[in-house]
C-alpha cells in the first residue's frame, strides 16, 4: 500500500540531513506507527509521502501511484491529519467537512449519513455551526479527522495524530484506527510515545536522527538486543507522561 525507497532529504541548503535513506513498506489491512523522538525526521517523511515536500533522492508509491509522478492518483488514496490544524480557519466545521466530501466525490446520501454519524460520535455537532478559528487544537483534530473519515481512504496517515485530544476523543480515534484497518485499508501514523504505538499497532518503525533503526512488531523489536534500540526506548518512555 505505502513503498517508501531509499528517501532522503535535507534542509538549508544541505545543511540538516532530516532524512537519511530511508526505506519501508506498509501493508493493507495494517496499522503502522512511525515512532522516534523529537527531531527524528517523522514530519518530514510524513510530508515526503503526502507530497507536501518535494524528495531529494528516493521515489514513494501509494496503492501503486508515484507521489511525485502521478500525485493526483496517489493523493486520491490517502488522507493526511496534519500535526498543525490552521489551514482552513476561515470555513465553518460543516463547511469544511462539505469541501472534503467535495473533493473525494463523497455521494450527497453517503456524505449525509457519514457527517451525521461522525459529528455525533466526538461530540462536534454543535460546533459544527461555527468557524474553525475559534475551535480548541483538539477540536481542529477532529474536525480534520471526520474530514478523512468522509472518504474512507485506503491510506489514512497521521503525524501525531493523540496529541492534544481529551481521553474520550484519543479513544473513539483508536477505534477508528482499528474499524478503518479491519475494512482491509491501511493506517501510517507518527508518535513519540512508546505507549501508543506499543498498543495499537501492527508493525512499528523507529526513526531516530533521520534513519531507519528498527522496523518489526513490538515482540521482534524486545527481542533485539541493538543498544541504539535501547537507548531510543528509554528517551521515549521518559516523555511518555507528558502527553499520551
Ligand atoms: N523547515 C525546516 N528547516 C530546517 N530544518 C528543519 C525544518 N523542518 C525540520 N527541520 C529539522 O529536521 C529535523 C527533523 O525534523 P522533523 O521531521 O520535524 O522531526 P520530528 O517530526 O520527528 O520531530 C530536525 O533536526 C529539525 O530541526
Ligand atoms: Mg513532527
Amino acid at each position: 500500500m505505502l513503498n517508501i525507497k531509499n528517501i532522503s532529504k535535507t534542509y538549508s541548503k544541505g545543511k540538516v540531513k532530516a532524512v537519511d535513506n530511508i526505506s519501508l513498506q506498509v501493508k493493507r489491512g495494517e496499522i503502522f506507527g512511525f515512532l522516534g523522538p523529537n527531531g527524528a525526521g517523522k514530519t518530514t517523511t510524513i510530508k515526503m509521502i503526502t507530497g507536501i515536500l518535494p524528495i531529494d533522492e528516493g521515489e514513494i508509491t501509494i496503492n501503486g501511484f508515484n507521489i511525485e509522478k502521478d500525485a493526483i492518483n496517489a493523493k486520491k488514496n490517502m488522507g493526511f491529519v496534519p500535526d498543525s490544524h490552521d489551514v482552513y480557519e476561515r470555513l465553518k466545521g460543516i463547511e469544511y467537512l462539505n469541501f472534503m466530501a467535495d473533493v473525494y466525490d463523497v455521494p450527497a446520501d453517503v456524505r449525509k449519513e457519514r457527517i451525521d454519524k461522525y459529528l455525533d460520535m466526538f461530540s462536534m455537532k454543535e460546533a459544527a455551526g461555527q468557524p474553525i478559528k475559534s475551535y480548541s487544537h483538539g477540536m481542529k483534530q477532529k474536525i480534520i479527522v471526520i474530514g478523512v473519515l468522509l472518504h474512507q481512504p485506503p491510506l489514512w496517515i497521521m503525524d501525531e495524530p493523540l496529541t492534544g485530544l481529551d481521553p474520550k476523543s484519543s479513544h473513539l480515534l483508536k477505534e477508528e484506527m482499528h474499524q478503518h484497518c479491519s475494512k482491509g485499508n491501511t493506517v501510517f501514523f507518527s508518535t513519540h510515545v512508546l505507549e501508543v504505538a506499543e498498543k495499537l499497532c501492527d508493525r512499528i518503525g523507529i526513526i531516530n536522527k533521520g534513519k531507519i533503526i528498527a522496523v518489526g512488531t513490538m515482540d521482534d523489536l524486545r527481542k533485539s538486543q541493538d543498544s541504539s534500540l535501547e537507548n531510543i526506548f528509554l528517551s521515549l518512555t521518559e516523555g511518555s507522561d507528558i502527553d499520551a
